[in-house]
């Protein structure tokens, strides 16, 4: 009886050598171990052997058991680190790989297109590009740029105030001062960025976009400012443009202007059929911003940091973003940029 079992343990220790994987261990287990198999069931009847053999039958058979169940054990111990390997190795993602990307869908909103495009043309002519802060103080966004103290535009019913001093700027002209501040003339900058005001109907929205421009030297005249303009206006609107200025007031620039551009849809106002022009409402002008020579009280607020109006001049310029795109994209009502209604956005590719 001893002798079946010490065979038993043999077979059951080849066999446990030769498996390759951890499944067959668990067979192996049954096979020699599990309820039917032979060395349980030896165990079962040591109680019905002669006396003199059970002691020895059954601590061989125990023995033997043990010894089977922990080789087992550690078979599948080993083969469960290598399969372990096996697939860490097989389904491996190499994530150097390129990438799937998905398929581009969308496209930029008209007012990036359009933002972008002016950007173009001015970095074209030299001119830096600079962001701001959105919110500013009553010192920069007024008091540096020469607003009186009765100014209209700092009333609390024109402007987001966020206390007394501070507020959502109203232009992005305080980047002028903060530009100026920051480094010595030369200066050509532009600065696209959103602005604040306490209006909304038709034609106006609480926030919208403007770029403005600023260009400080030694020799700059107001010849200059219109040539800058003018390149400007036939980059967007057209080789065939021409640019009028119209004399304003601006509390920031002296002399002060307001440049149109002639009117792309029509000639003099008038429309191929003889029609009035629906566009430039017969006027064949068609307004686009605001600009001028910087005020030498502007200067003078600088003039530490190299700025002497007795020795440096410059331009400067406002523009909203969205006027200009509607100008030029026919867009009728401004409301339409911010609805997010697909079926505008997605005519401008
Ligand atoms: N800041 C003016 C506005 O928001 C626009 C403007 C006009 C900017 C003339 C300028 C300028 O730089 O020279 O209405």
């Amino acid at each position: 009886m001893t002798d079946r079992i010490e065979q038993l343990e043999r077979e059951a220790q080849a066999a446990a050598a030769v498996a390759a994987s951890s499944a067959e261990i668990e067979e192996l287990r049954v096979r020699y171990l599990g309820r039917k198999a032979e060395l349980p069931n030896l165990l079962r009847e040591v109680a019905q052997l002669p006396a003199d053999q059970r002691s020895a039958v059954g601590s061989a058979a125990n023995r033997a058991r043990r010894a089977i169940d922990s080789l087992l054990d550690q078979r599948a111990g080993e083969l469960a680190v290598s399969e372990l390997d096996a697939r860490l190795q097989a389904e491996r993602v190499d994530v150097t790989l390129p990438g799937d990307p998905l398929p581009a869908i969308g496209r930029l909103h008209l007012i990036t297109q359009t933002r972008r495009e002016i950007e173009d043309v001015f970095i074209g002519l030299g001119f830096n590009v600079a962001e701001g802060p959105e919110i500013e103080t009553v010192s920069y966004n007024f008091d540096a740029l020469n607003h009186d103290a009765q100014h209209p535009a700092r009333a609390w019913s024109d402007t987001f105030y966020i206390s007394d001093e501070v507020l959502l700027r109203t232009h992005t002209s305080p980047m002028q001062i903060r530009a100026m501040e920051l480094s010595p003339p030369p200066v050509y900058l532009i600065v696209p960025g959103r602005v604040y005001r306490r209006d909304s109907d038709l034609t106006h929205t609480p926030q919208f976009h403007q770029v403005e421009g600023l260009a400080v030297d030694e020799d700059i005249t107001l010849a200059d400012l219109k040539g800058t303009l003018l390149a400007f206006a036939r980059a967007i609107f057209g080789p065939e443009r021409e640019i009028r200025l119209r004399p304003h007031f601006f509390p920031f620039t002296e002399p002060s202007v307001e440049v149109d551009v002639s009117c792309f849809n029509c000639s003099g106002g008038v429309v191929a059929g003889g029609e009035r022009c629906g566009i430039c409402k017969g006027t064949g002008w068609l307004e686009i911003l605001g600009s001028g020579m910087v005020d030498p009280n502007v200067l003078a607020y600088v003039a530490g940091n190299g700025y002497d109006p007795e020795r440096v001049q410059g331009f400067a310029f406002g523009m909203g973003i969205e006027r200009i795109a509607m100008l030029k994209h026919g867009v009728s009502d401004l409301r339409l940029f911010y609805d997010n209604d697909i079926r505008f956005l997605e005519q401008f590719a």
